[in-house]
């Protein structure tokens, strides 16, 4: 019975410890994988606290207190996992073994990814119906993008693929994908030679001879674009309303608000806002991108050549969003190809038929997956990815009909 009575307890004795000890690990993992702790601004050492401040300003603009200390833990153990002081002293690739920048910082790319977020969701806050981003997770989502998981997790509680499933973790993505796309197309990379633009060379026209258009549908497209006054190209300026006015009067749509606001004729469209309501916000958002790198790293973009990108990428919409001729495609696709051809394709020749540089005309063709197959230009490569950034973060908004 004693027997028996001591083993009983040496088994209750052994399960406490089990116990203990499972409850020691489940408290780490909660403070490592991003459950929120209570006191965790404690932990941060008052110094590293100073120099992640000095380095990521924005990280004290996050209002909300346990998402900024979270922040500063993140960054913290990330420094003291990599046995650096400081966020300057890290690497500044994209993922390890990967080449790092010719100048500036892993502070500098992080911050710059901040207002490459914030001009997006500024735009979107101003110019989109039913909108809204919370800035806090913005900037928090931001500033730690490039974090490994276990850290990424402690300020976001998930996984970067689970929050792309939200606003402000699409609106992250696409902020880290603008700039490493630029850091590649601008040569900003070691390695990749110098990138000398002639920003300055005036556009050569394709045609002399501007074309015929109608004139009340040009009119519509005047009132349509109101972004177009910014081009300083006068003539630049006179043929992108020439290209929308010829390509909508080849159609069956009057308007560019009379299109569906989708990315293709099957797409979902946005619930409230229109299809010239993204091309204007294309244009916007690709200038603040080439603002971004103009500024902060050094390079030059002929801005005429980024509003009008903008403008006309999706200028050969109206053929391809055509109703006559979509159902003249379907009724016999073998014979007409479904669709004849996409709106990239279209769009150049509406472009060239107007005209529009060929450098221009470079952006509607190759902005979308027709232009995997050339070199893109970085002009187009910006325009492609404020295009993107666009669909990817209205859909996470629920902007979308589904
Ligand atoms: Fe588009």
């Amino acid at each position: 019975m004693n027997t028996l009575l001591r083993q009983y307890r040496a088994g209750k004795q052994v399960s406490r410890y089990c116990i203990m000890f499972l409850l020691l690990i489940w408290s780490i993992s909660q403070v490592y994988y991003g459950v929120p702790a209570q006191g965790m601004a404690q932990n941060v050492d008052e110094g590293i606290r100073r120099l992640i401040i000095k380095s990521l300003p924005e990280v004290d603009l996050i209002k909300n207190k346990d998402l900024k200390e979270r922040v500063y833990k993140a960054w913290a153990l990330t420094l003291s996992k990599g046995g650096y002081k400081r966020i300057e002293d890290m690497p500044t690739s994209m993922e390890p073994g990967s080449t790092p920048l010719k100048k500036g910082t892993r502070a500098d790319i992080v911050c710059s990814m901040v207002r490459i977020a914030l001009a997006f969701t500024k735009d979107m806050e101003d110019n989109l119906a039913d909108f809204e981003a919370d800035m806090d997770k913005v900037r928090a989502a931001t500033l730690c993008y490039s974090l490994d998981t276990p850290e990424f997790k402690l300020v976001m509680g998930v996984d970067k693929q689970a929050l792309s499933g939200t606003t402000h973790g699409q609106i992250a993505r696409r902020a880290d994908m603008a700039f490493w796309t630029m850091a590649n197309f601008g040569c900003l990379l070691e390695g990749a030679g110098e990138l000398s633009l002639p920003v300055e060379a005036p556009f050569v026209m394709w045609e002399k001879e501007r074309k015929q258009v109608d004139e009340t549908t040009r009119k519509g497209v005047i009132k349509s674009l109101p972004e177009a006054t910014m081009l300083k190209d006068q003539e630049l300026r006179e043929r992108l309303y020439d290209a929308w006015a010829f390509s909508l009067s080849k159609s069956s749509f009057n308007r560019i608000e009379d299109m569906r606001g989708s990315g293709s004729p099957d797409s979902p469209a946005l619930k409230q806002s229109t299809q010239a309501d993204h091309i204007r916000a294309v244009a916007r958002l690709a200038v603040a991108i080439a603002e971004e790198f103009e500024e902060h790293f050094g390079l030059r973009f002929n801005r005429d050549e980024v509003i009008a990108g903008g403008l006309l990428h999706d200028v050969g919409k109206p053929f391809e969003f055509d109703p006559e001729n979509r159902k003249r495609w379907q009724a016999n696709p073998r014979i007409t190809g479904y669709p004849t051809m996409r709106h990239s394709v279209y769009g150049a020749y509406i472009a060239l038929a107007v005209g529009l540089p060929e450098r221009i005309a470079h952006i509607p063709g190759a902005h979308s997956r027709e232009g995997q197959f050339i070199e893109r230009s970085m002009v187009c490569e910006i325009i492609g990815q404020a295009d993107h950034a666009y669909w990817d973060i209205t859909d996470r908004a629920g902007l979308l009909q589904k």
